[in-house]
């Protein structure tokens, strides 16, 4: 266990899809440097991530990406408390990269290892900017491979009240935006786009799941979009891109909201977090932080950089599992469909 007031300095590493990251964190809510190296412009060729191509990319960077990280900070390796890296879910070869950069380091130095559940790095972001937050709460974690809400009941401890049952969020952008021509990562390009659009010119479906008030299902509704965009080609009319954007967006966002401010209620809570690269979602947010007020609720979201994959949130996890006394040994492994917490039916 770590005393109270002792400084905790990690190193902390993400390379679960697309992005090879380091960061250099104190005691989980001081962010010491943040280094981002995006593949982004890499994939947008094929439109979409390639995890072969996203592996090598990650290995010719991890190593530079790591000591731009510590100097960014002004600190040495021998400086650091632990090396924290993602170990899943996310794409084998690129969480493999940073596992096993992480451990050579960790060997090599003696610093203890910490492996981090992704989603549970995604959670954490909240911490860094909104230094008073914490558990419980509810969170609702939208990336491009998970929608999940959560009850953070306390660190490192999560109940999950729902899931998809299909595409997550992020996916679902990005297939649509894919669709309506707007390209890859389609998240951001819908979002702007969407500013130019009615939200009401296409009525697409709100997907209910029958046997659950919290689960999501977003298939449904990007197939909606596509049997539209089917019928105007077939009669000849010319689709306004802006409209399906901000029509298929507010789609989204009202079931996001909608459960979201359902789970809250009926967990009692009265705080609300938001994660993951669909949190930075401008409509999201916008509706979100409305609907939370309405209630009363205090709602809480991280920047845009530290919504989407980043090294920081992991960094910011790590501590909290550090205080706990959490340690990987050398036998850490990239788990590509790692789970986090308990299932929970109701609160
Ligand atoms: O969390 P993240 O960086 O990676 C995963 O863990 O999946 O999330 C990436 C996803 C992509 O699907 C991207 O299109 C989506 O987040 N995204 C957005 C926005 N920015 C990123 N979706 C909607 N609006 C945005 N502004
Ligand atoms: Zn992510």
């Amino acid at each position: 266990m770590v005393s109270i007031g002792e400084t905790v300095t990690i190193l902390a590493i993400e390379s679960s899809c697309d992005e090879t990251a380091a960061a250099v964190v104190r005691n989980g809510r001081e962010v010491l440097s943040n280094v981002i190296s995006s593949q982004i412009a890499l994939h947008t060729v094929y439109g979409g991530v390639v995890p072969e191509i996203a592996s090598r990319k990650h290995i010719e960077k991890i190593n530079q990406v790591m000591e731009e990280a510590l100097q960014n900070a002004g600190m040495q390796l021998s400086d650091m408390d632990a090396i924290a890296v993602t170990y899943g879910p996310g794409l084998v070869g690129p969480l493999l990269v940073g596992v096993s950069a992480a451990k050579a380091v960790s060997f090599a130095s003696g610093i203890p290892l910490i492996g981090v559940h992704h989603i549970e790095g995604h959670i954490s972001a909240n911490y860094i900017e909104n230094k008073e937050l914490e558990p419980p709460f509810v969170c609702l974690v939208v990336s491009g491979g998970h929608s999940h809400l959560v009850v953070v009941k306390d660190y490192g401890e999560y109940e999950i009240l729902g899931r998809t049952r299909d595409d997550a969020a992020g996916e679902a952008f990005d297939k649509v935006a894919r669709a309506i021509g707007l390209g890859y990562p389609g998240g951001p390009k819908i979002d702007k786009v969407a500013k130019e659009g009615n939200p009401e010119a296409v009525s697409f479906p709100r997907a209910k799941v029958g046997d659950s008030d919290y689960d999501f299902s977003f298939s449904g509704l990007k197939s909606a979009v596509l049997n539209y965009l089917n019928s105007c080609e077939m009669k000849g009319i010319q689709i306004c891109q802006a409209d399906v954007a901000a029509s298929f967006q507010k789609a989204v966002v009202d079931v996001l909201v909608e459960h979201s401010m359902h789970a809250v209620l009926s967990c009692g809570m009265k705080k609300f977090a938001i994660a993951g690269g669909v949190a930075s979602n401008s409509a999201l947010r916008r509706a979100l932080e409305k609907e939370c007020e309405k209630r009363g609720i205090a709602f809480y979201h991280p920047s845009p950089v530290l919504c989407t994959d980043n090294a920081a949130m992991i960094g910011a996890a790590a501590y909290y599992e550090y205080r706990k006394g959490v340690r990987h040994g050398y036998d850490l492994n990239a788990v590509p469909n790692l789970k986090l917490g308990q299932d929970m039916k109701s609160c």
